[in-house]
């Protein structure tokens, strides 16, 4: 049973698939999983009740990935996070890049600035992103598996900003929503971008408040 008191992250690993209820409207449970799922809702201004009763109701587990990693130990949840989300991950961000240098190069007279900005943006997450993901594979992960103290202060400051880059590149995507005279490139690579935030967000869940607390 979920109640408005608990954390978003308690909540999600008493009931992993509601993630995707969070997702959809727009409650930050990745950087913002330590929360109560009252002031969360409080700041969206949605009903708490009626929120709870969506929360508690029957759903089919669409989340299975994430219901299974939930029960890992320490070294098999670091192999699951470097084997779906960061292998994961770095193709996309590369698909993605390649995809929008194909669309600034197709769509430069229309929407050449939009695109510009986009991808911009789009190459500080990559600068940000591939490095973190190395970082934690080669120094924070193996002392951590040992048994060993890790700090994870730096890299939760990592999730932060990358959380509030992702957000900045929704918003100019317009939700990743493609222009009406865009092609199915420009589709596929918004879904893309699309997909890349959301494994993202469920990434940095992962971490922040399952993997670090262990
Ligand atoms: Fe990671
Ligand atoms: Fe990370």
């Amino acid at each position: 049973m979920i109640t408005k008191d608990m954390t978003i992250a308690d909540s999600i690993k008493q009931k992993p698939d509601i993630v995707s209820i969070f997702s959809d409207t727009g409650i930050d449970f990745c950087c913002g999983g330590h929360r109560s799922l009252e002031d969360a809702l409080n700041e969206k201004n949605l009903d708490i009740n009626s929120y709870l009763r969506i929360l508690n109701s029957e759903q089919k587990s669409e989340d299975k990935n994430l219901d299974s990693a939930l029960n890992l130990d320490k070294k098999e949840l670091v192999d699951y996070i470097i084997k779906y989300h960061h292998k994961y991950e770095l193709e996309l961000l590369d698909k993605i890049d390649d995809f929008l240098k194909t669309l600034i190069n197709v769509h430069y007279s229309t929407h050449g600035e939009e695109l510009t900005n986009i991808y911009s943006l789009f190459l500080r997450i990559k600068a940000d992103l591939v490095p973190h993901f190395y970082e934690e594979e080669k120094k924070y992960f193996p002392p951590f598996i040992n048994g060993e103290y890790v700090d994870f202060e730096k890299l939760i400051d990592g999730h932060e900003t990358v959380g509030e880059l992702l957000q900045e590149l929704e918003k100019i995507t317009d939700s990743y929503t493609a222009p009406d005279d865009g092609c199915n490139t420009y589709e596929y690579c918004f879904k893309l971008m699309k997909d890349l935030q959301d494994d993202i967000h469920k990434h940095i869940f992962l971490e922040n408040s399952v993997l670090f607390l262990k």
